[in-house]
């Protein structure tokens, strides 16, 4: 009876009665129907070397390292392919000292500004309108105010701030941080740019009693219904 029991225990039970006994009977097991017989009740496992041994399953705790957890972070300061973005000035419109750039860190030649214009009329036109005047669809639909690129406050607003307006959003205006990467974001500042320089200069060559109007005054000279042609 004594020796019989045993066999039943754990493995590791240990005790060359134990060993002896599993060995009889795996010898007895090989003779009965060698390899490739079939069975309900798990296998015998003479030697586990390497099989069964700790591990750490994804998402799962571990008393190993001090936060608990199994999984680890990265090594501080690591870099994923393609994912430096040291040229905070083209990746954020600010610089090193935080500030907004005031101008453009992209080369512009004819071909920026080519896909600057084509950009923006994806992206930009269907609100703030082929012009900039923010009489877009949202405007013509749900009388949303929409910034024009043409009033003071933008005409003064650096490259840097229009890029942060577009990359994270302001007010109504949605963040293009993902449509847009951020050299097409360049080519759409600089396309806006010629925008407004465009009516600036119509502005300024246009006839004596429109130029001698400041900000102030257009709002009367707007309204009689008249004039409705002058603002086009
Ligand atoms: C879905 C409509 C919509 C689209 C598309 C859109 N805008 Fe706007 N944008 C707005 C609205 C609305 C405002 C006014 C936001 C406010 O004042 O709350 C605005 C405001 C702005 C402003 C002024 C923000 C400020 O500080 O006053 C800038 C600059 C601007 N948009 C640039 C762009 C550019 C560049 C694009 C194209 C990439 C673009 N917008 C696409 C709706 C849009």
């Amino acid at each position: 009876m004594t020796a019989g029991t045993p066999v039943h225990r754990s493995f590791s039970g240990g005790g060359r009665a134990v060993l002896g006994a599993l060995v009889l009977s795996s010898v007895f097991l090989l003779a009965g129907c060698a390899r490739g017989c079939t069975s309900s009740r798990p296998p015998i496992h003479l030697n586990p070397s390497m099989d069964n041994q700790p591990k750490v399953r994804p998402q799962s705790a571990s008393t190993f390292f001090y936060d608990g957890s199994g999984m680890r972070q990265p090594v501080p300061g690591t870099v994923a392919i393609d994912g430096l973005k040291e040229d905070t000035a083209f990746f954020t419109g600010k610089g090193a000292d935080g500030q907004f750039v005031t101008t453009n860190p992209v080369t512009l030649d004819d071909t920026v500004l080519e896909r600057g214009k084509q950009r923006y009329t994806i992206y930009c036109q269907p609100c703030h309108d082929a012009r900039g005047d923010g009489k877009g669809i949202l405007f013509q639909r749900g009388n949303v105010p929409t910034a024009t690129f043409h009033q003071e406050k933008l005409l003064k607003y650096t490259d840097g701030q229009i890029f942060d307006v577009m990359t994270n959003g302001q007010g109504l205006m949605p963040a293009y941080r993902w449509p847009i990467p951020p050299a097409d974001r360049w080519a759409i500042i600089a396309y806006i740019r010629g925008l407004q320089r465009e009516r600036q200069a119509r502005i300024a060559s246009a006839p004596a009693g429109a130029q001698t109007a400041p900000a102030a005054q257009p709002a009367t000279t707007d309204k009689p219904a008249d004039k409705p042609a002058e603002k086009k």
